[in-house]
């Protein structure tokens, strides 16, 4: 009788040169990035060839990138160490993408695993078994308190889930052809999505695509008015268009936006307004995903039962549209060559069990945990330096203070004097603009927030 472990596949995972050949490139790796546990300067004698490659890099590119970070090769959780030989703590982590920061012990198996596979990419003709299990893990984990997405749809970035969820929305509700966003929105840079996102500088030049019309977001200063006055532009929108409108385009907690985040009532009412109108529901939680009290933003807010489709990326790994049985795409609607990396894929499956494993999860757990001593941390340097940070805002995950009086230019000066002292952040938000963090959730811990603080107040005690 053939079985399972007949399998050459699962020979050779069961190989014991397999698991020896693993254990001395795990150790290999631990022994060279132990040195990388506090922040250092460039290496002299490492510079001028840096300064090179990162102009060459600029010209290629046809411009310069924001910071002068190339990156080694090498981590230590949070520590990254740079080609010139410098290390930064890291708390944007690619904005928001490594959750386990740098050469985690647990992605590089994962890697070995999935280099060893027959593929280094997967796509839509051809999938191994790794994709089955990530969409499994996604859709159980999604619908664990009442939600009805029971179908999962892998691709290469958020932008490409959120389009994918788009589609499905425009073609289950034809001829409607509008959508329904927040004002301050980012959705992605895609011809579509660049019309969602609210930001009339990432559509310079394009063509106008899809028709959006916009509501303002939540004020947590006003709930009820700022919920009553949203509601009452959604209506007007839908008036204005009868029948025009496909989808409600949410972020529950709004990031490139400046992480303001609404309420469960604030949502809900509108939600009542897109169900009233069979308009779809969809939530992008490509930034928020796994950074709250639960894997999913909608669950924190307990939206379980009103979400029609949730996108999902960036500390996945591998992004996702998942979405209800009312929404599944006729042949044809969405395919692609690729749906990730072979590596993407088995990661994706660590990092989010690794995550529920290790109790980031919960009204009590790590995220909120880790969110409130850096909450204490931004607050004392606030209190010493009056008026150079005010806030904290944000949840778990997501944390981000306005500098000084909230000026581009000052959070931008802001962010760059902290990469120069070693701490990576990024900003967030116009009016104001923020200084913003993406902790990486699996492996840092209340020393490492300690260590920015630290950093932080020496570079504010340079700028008051
Ligand atoms: C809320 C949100 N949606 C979509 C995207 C686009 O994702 P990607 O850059 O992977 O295409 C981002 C990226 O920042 C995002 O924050």
């Amino acid at each position: 009788m053939t079985t399972k472990t007949s399998l050459a596949a699962e020979q050779l995972k069961n190989d014991p040169r397999l698991a020896e050949a693993k254990k001395l490139i795990l150790d290999a790796v631990a022994e060279h990035q132990r040195p990388l546990v506090s922040v250092r300067p460039p290496s002299p004698e490492l510079v001028a060839d840096y300064q090179q490659m990162l102009s060459d890099f600029g010209a290629i590119r046809g411009g310069n990138i924001f910071f002068p970070y190339l990156g080694s090769g090498i981590g230590n959780g949070p520590f990254v160490e740079l080609a010139d030989g410098s290390v930064k703590l890291d708390l944007i982590t690619g904005i928001g993408v490594h959750g386990y920061g740098h050469s985690h012990p647990m992605l590089i198996e994962a890697g070995i695993n999935a280099a060893i596979g027959d593929t280094i990419m997967q796509g839509n003709l051809q999938q191994n078994t790794n994709s089955c299990d990530i969409s499994k893990l996604l859709t159980d984990v999604a619908c664990e308190s009442g939600a009805g997405l029971k179908h999962c749809f892998l691709s290469t970035s958020g932008a490409m889930a959120n389009e994918n969820s788009l589609k499905m929305a425009f073609q289950k509700n034809h001829p409607a052809n509008r959508v329904i966003a927040f004002t301050h929105c980012f959705a992605g840079r895609t011809l579509g999505l660049a019309q969602v996102t609210d930001k009339a500088k990432y559509r310079v030049g394009l063509p106008d695509t899809i028709s959006v019309d916009y509501i303002p977001f939540f004020n947590e200063n006003d709930p009820e008015k700022s919920t009553q006055y949203a509601v009452k532009r959604f209506k007007h929108h839908v008036e204005r268009h009868p029948g025009k409108h496909a989808a409600l385009w949410m972020e529950l907690i709004q990031g490139e936006g400046g992480y303001y985040e609404g309420n469960t009532e604030f949502f809900e009412a509108l939600i009542e307004v897109a169900r009233e109108n069979k308009i779809a529901v969809i939530a992008d939680e490509v930034q928020t995903f796994c950074r709250t009290t639960r894997p999913f933003a909608f669950q924190h807010f307990g939206l379980d039962k009103q979400v029609d489709l949730v996108t999902i990326g960036k500390i996945s790994q591998v992004c996702a549209t998942l979405f209800t049985d009312d929404y599944i795409p006729q042949p044809g609607l969405i395919s692609q060559t690729f749906t990730g990396s072979t590596w993407a894929i088995v990661a994706a499956h660590k990092i989010v069990s690794g995550l529920i494993a290790n109790g980031n999860f919960g009204a009590d757990g790590k995220n909120v945990r880790l969110n409130q001593h850096f909450a204490a941390g931004l607050k004392a340097v606030g209190a010493k330096y009056p008026g150079s940070i005010s806030g904290p805002y944000g949840v778990g995950g997501m944390i981000a203070f306005t500098p000084f009086d909230g000026s581009a230019a000052i959070a931008s000066e802001m962010v760059k004097r902290l990469y120069d002292a070693g701490l990576m952040s990024f900003m967030a938000g116009g009016d104001p603009s923020r200084v913003r963090f993406l902790i990486p959730l699996g492996c840092v811990d209340e020393s490492h927030i300690d260590m920015a603080c630290q950093i932080l107040e020496n570079v504010v005690s340079k700028m008051v």
